[in-house]
């Protein structure tokens, strides 16, 4: 029976995946690695490429860059041959660099192991490089229809709400996957995931959710105890810490030298700026790896990773000849000479890029006070 407008709880939670569904029909955004609501799944690789993608990272960061590779690379086979750094180079910008190591491993399993074919359920593909709990889950319900159970952090935002749930994040964890279990449907739990995935990015968003055009309003006890934005509650973060640290631009004759960061760690396997240590005692200026005539430019770069700020100096060293240059970089690691006007589409990942682009804009500047001296 209805009480105050809330029905009961095992009648609350069948309700929900036929009202999401029905909204998910009229509504569903339409992106490249969907298929429409109700139609036959997609091509498993283009939901595994989709998903990996999007771990961490928004549905506009990632479209243009989900259509570049499947252009490039239309199948787990074609992917599973490409060159390492060409994929690197190709992911530069997308950030955690971990995930295109993975995507290069894992496609070359599944062509070259697995017969091509992505294996069909959650176990199986939880088995991949690269992809856990929570991918497993989203490739199994899109792509072969499991029901499979798919929590992201838009799903518990949505299930917080919808239950209320008092217990702060992270603790809270276990409870808004049982709880997330117990709404998802026996059919269509594809369409399901990626319904909570909308509901969760559009509607049902962390602040001022618009629960007038909710198709759950009704069923959700946040929105009866007339605050849901108050959910999901969190328990107090540790600050982030600010790192400091200095990217060389070393230049001769045209040329800047790159270097190929260590497989393993931050940025790992992608081309950068040599850099000295990033640490978070901010008076400790690093010494130059080699003596010249360095110039330190006024603005360092700032960029967030996930656990610390970077503020990246950049110092600028101008060697006159290619000659002069080619003894003295060894001693800034293994690399390679980039021609200056090439930099911009060598594939550095975003901070790096930022520092090389302060950097040109000073030497532009340089060359042009010289040219008028
Ligand atoms: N975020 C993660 N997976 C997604 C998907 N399939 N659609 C939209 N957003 C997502």
């Amino acid at each position: 029976m209805a009480v105050d407008g809330l029905i009961a709880a095992r009648e609350m939670e069948e309700a929900v995946a036929p009202a999401l569904l029905a909204h998910y029909r009229r509504h569903a955004r339409l992106l490249p690695w969907r298929s429409p609501p109700g139609a036959p799944p997609p091509d498993p690789y283009r939901v595994w490429l989709s998903e990996i993608m999007l771990q961490q990272t928004t549905v506009a960061a990632v479209i243009p860059y989900y259509k570049r590779f499947l252009a490039r690379w239309p199948t787990v086979e074609a992917l599973a041959a490409a060159e390492d750094g060409d994929l690197m180079a190709a992911w530069a910008g997308l950030g955690y660099y971990a995930r295109a190591r993975n995507l290069l491993a894992c496609a070359r399993h599944v062509a070259g192991s697995l017969g091509g074919r992505f294996p069909a359920d959650e176990a199986g593909l939880r088995a991949l490089p690269g992809v856990g709990a929570y991918t497993a889950a989203a490739v199994a319900a899109i792509a072969f229809r499991q029901r499979s159970v798919v929590v992201d952090g838009n799903v518990e935002r949505v299930v917080s709400r919808l239950f209320a749930v008092e217990t702060p994040l992270p603790a809270a964890k276990p409870e808004l996957r049982a709880l997330a279990e117990r709404i998802t449907p026996d059919e269509d739990p594809g369409d399901f995931a990626q319904a909570m995935m909308d509901l969760g990015a559009t509607i049902c968003t962390p602040r001022n959710p618009a629960c007038l055009a909710c198709p759950l309003s009704g069923l959700c006890a946040a929105r009866a105890r007339g605050d849901p934005a108050r959910y999901p509650l969190k328990a107090a973060k540790k600050a982030r810490p600010t790192r400091s640290g200095t990217a060389y631009w070393v230049e001769a004759g045209e040329a800047v030298w790159l270097v190929r960061r260590p497989d393993k760690g931050l940025l790992g396997g992608m081309l950068a700026l040599p850099t000295s240590d990033w640490l978070e005692d901010e008076m400790v200026l690093p010494q130059a790896p080699l003596t010249g005539d360095w110039r330190l430019l006024n603005q360092p770069v700032r960029h967030v990773f996930t656990h610390f700020a970077l503020d990246l100096r950049v110092a600028m060293l101008r060697l006159k000849e290619p000659g002069d240059g080619a003894p003295l970089v060894s001693q800034l690691g293994p690399g390679q000479w980039c021609p200056v006007d090439a930099v911009d589409q060598a594939g550095l990942p975003t901070v790096f890029a930022r520092a090389a682009q302060a950097a040109m804009e000073a030497r532009k500047q340089e060359n042009a006070d010289d040219e008028s001296a």
